[in-house]
């Protein structure tokens, strides 16, 4: 198949394109630099060919606080890059199939998180724009499927973790943090503080298992909305327990700062859809994928930990 990506060497987009070009598609995956998604014109250079599919994964955000901070260029900015790509999927590729990236964070922490209520009650304060800009993107999906009969489908995913994140110094997942400040605590002899009291649960997905969900649903269901996630959560104390036993770290020497405030008790995707489309899924133990990351750590050192 001709496949195109947005966002194609961003952290998921990096980990998609390998699979897709390994399975033997032909997949055209512009930087940023090539074609600026805020720009009206930066698609019309592929208008020709006509592709399949396209996977829209260009998205201007980080983790940690940032969305509190950049609420109105995260406004400008991806409801410009959302409106080119729909704009030009309904113009110059409506045979296509256009995937795209939800987040959990659209959906409102007072009520459970199933696909139904994507865009129903508030998303919290600190990501409210940013969940809206994706919420919008969905609301886009439906109305040019309605209208012009477009074949959709849109995935919300849980946080991702794997090798082969950002060495460029941005803010990083929850995950990402906790192994390196025990790397560090390893390597330096710092304190490893960890905010909150560990009881807080968070759930996590292997980039590889979400990419082979993602081609695969692509392939099989059209113009729905579908959470991926594990299905299940662990308190931050189990991360934090798991990456010092591969880093070889003391547990018991972590802190706990329970003054810093740290968002949710519990947050957890329902996944009865999925595990529905996909009953036999397996999906990588998290021992596994925090192997690898860990070892992902070691081999970026100087980039990622800095000097002691
Ligand atoms: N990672 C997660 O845990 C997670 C969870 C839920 C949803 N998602 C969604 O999944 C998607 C990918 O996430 P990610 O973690 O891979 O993000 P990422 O690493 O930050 O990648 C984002 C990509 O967007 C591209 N981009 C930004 N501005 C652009 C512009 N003006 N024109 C063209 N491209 C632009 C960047 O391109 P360049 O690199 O070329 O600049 C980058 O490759 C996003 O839509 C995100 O919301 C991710």
């Amino acid at each position: 198949m001709k496949i195109f990506v947005t966002g194609g060497r961003g952290f998921l987009g990096t980990a998609l394109c390998r699979r897709l070009r390994e399975r033997g598609h032909d997949v055209t995956a512009p930087s940023s630099k090539d074609c600026d998604l805020t720009q009206p014109d930066g698609l019309s250079q592929f208008n020709a060919p006509t592709f399949d599919q396209i996977y829209h994964l260009a998205a201007w955000t980080q983790a940690g606080d940032f969305c509190l901070y950049h609420p109105g260029e995260q406004w400008l900015i991806n409801q410009k890059i959302n409106t080119h790509i729909l704009s030009w999927w309904q113009s110059q590729q409506p045979q296509a199939k256009l995937i795209c990236m939800g987040t959990s964070c659209a959906y409102s922490p007072d009520l459970p998180l199933e696909e139904e209520h994507y865009l129903t009650g508030l998303p919290i304060d600190s990501l409210f724009t940013y969940a809206f800009t994706k919420r919008m993107l969905y609301v886009g999906l439906l109305a040019l499927h309605k209208q012009f009969g477009l074949n959709y489908l849109c995935l919300v995913p849980s946080t991702l973790y794997g090798a082969d994140y950002h060495t460029d110094g941005r803010q990083m997942h929850f995950i990402f943090d906790l192994i390196r400040k025990i790397i560090r605590g390893q390597l330096y002899g710092e304190p490893v503080i960890l905010w909150g009291d560990g009881y807080q649960s968070r759930e996590l997905v292997y980039v590889g298992d979400f990419v082979r969900i993602a081609a695969e649903l692509a392939q099989t269901v059209d113009n729905d909305l579908i959470n991926i996630g594990a299905g299940e959560e662990f308190t931050i104390r189990h991360f934090a327990q798991l990456i010092c036993a591969e880093v070889g770290y003391p547990f018991e020497k972590i802190q706990f700062d329970t003054s810093r405030y740290v968002g949710a008790k519990s947050k957890c995707l329902e996944t009865a859809k999925l595990q529905a489309l996909l009953p036999d899924l397996r999906l990588t133990p998290l021992e596994e994928g925090l192997r690898e990351t860990i070892h992902w750590f070691w081999r970026e050192q100087e980039a990622l930990l800095g000097a002691g």
